[in-house]
């Protein structure tokens, strides 16, 4: 069977991400089972951006299903001084057993894929960010049960993490509204993808620019940063353009009285989100954080470790 890689929620069949999740709870709950299943194996971590929990997280769960991470800073590698996505590629190809790539132009993750001959996992691009949203759905799994029928609610930048929360929400049978200022609504592009995905998963996706008509009634309410990696420059234009978006005490209460507060993280409280939220009782953002681990380790078993993902949905 050719490799599989892991570039989009959207390229996941409904039961594949059921079973993602599925295995994700299992390497939560029984670590030691998967202590050796990438043994001898090594993941090869390229960054063109900063990171904190991703390259963490994938060092910490590699080591915890027996392999071995390499962390390649765009910086220390030739790619950053011209080298080809497709050399490097093909030469990592020889050395290394997976990737995980965190890149600017999502198109370069695509070409790692398409041109290496082993698994390539997205750990971000300027697109989508299907290793963040993977922790998230397991986390409303464990804090809502059956997704199915629950509503999500996304306030703010329609960026990388708008886009794959989109996906995801479908995969996973909730409804997603998604809430932004004119001019940064998520892209056509992956609208149009995440409709089709809701229409056939029978799900409703509500783009606006309403915050108070995305969180009625949700059961989850997601921000993220006003400026993402790349934007600094932006930064202080959107402080102005998003205002009105903070999740905060008064937009919360426009969700169902038990919903919850997720964020991808870094955070700017005060921006995005009161400190109150982020800090509160709803908010579940280290949960999220811990749920990375387990997460990427189901999607490293499946890729690299061999795991079938059909007998867990059975
Ligand atoms: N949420 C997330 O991906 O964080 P890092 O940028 O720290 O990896
Ligand atoms: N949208 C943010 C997510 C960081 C994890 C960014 O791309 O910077």
């Amino acid at each position: 069977m050719s490799k599989r890689d892991f570039i989009s929620v959207h390229d996941l069949t409904a039961a594949e991400f059921t079973g993602l999740l599925a295995l994700a709870g299992e390497v939560k709950d029984q670590p030691g089972r998967f202590s050796q299943a990438l043994a001898g194996q090594t993941l090869g971590m390229i960054f063109q951006k900063s990171s904190t929990r991703t390259r963490v997280s994938f060092e910490v769960g590699t080591l915890q299903l027996g392999g071995h991470a390499l962390f390649l800073s765009s910086r220390d590698i030739q790619l950053g001084r011209g080298e080809t996505i497709s050399d490097t590629a093909q030469v990592l190809s020889r050395y290394v057993d997976g990737l995980i790539a965190r890149t600017f132009d999502h198109q370069d993750v695509v070409d790692l894929a398409r041109v290496g001959s082993i698994p390539v996992i997205n750990g971000l691009t300027d697109d989508l960010h299907p290793c963040q949203v993977m922790a998230d759905y397991l986390t409303l799994t464990e804090e809502l049960g059956d997704l199915a029928g629950r509503k999500i609610a996304y306030i703010g930048d329609g960026n990388n993490v708008a886009h794959s929360l989109m996906f995801g929400a479908a995969k996973a049978g909730m409804h997603i509204a998604v809430a932004s200022p004119a001019g940064y609504e998520v892209a056509e592009k992956y609208a149009a993808l995440a409709r089709d995905d809701a229409a056939a998963a029978g799900t409703e996706i509500l783009l606006t620019d309403d915050p108070a008509a995305a969180a009625a009634g949700a059961h989850a309410v997601y921000t993220d940063v006003w400026a993402s990696m790349g934007q600094e420059e932006e930064a202080r234009q959107r402080l102005q353009d998003f205002e009105g978006f903070q999740v905060d005490a008064e937009l919360m209460a426009e969700a169902a009285s038990d919903a919850i507060f997720l964020h991808c993280l870094p955070a700017h409280r005060g921006e995005e989100v009161s400190a109150e939220v982020a800090d509160g009782s709803q908010s579940r953002i280290f949960d999220q954080v811990e749920n990375r681990l387990h997460a990427q380790n189901a999607i490293m078993l499946w890729l690299m470790g061999g795991a079938g993902l059909d007998t867990m949905v059975n």
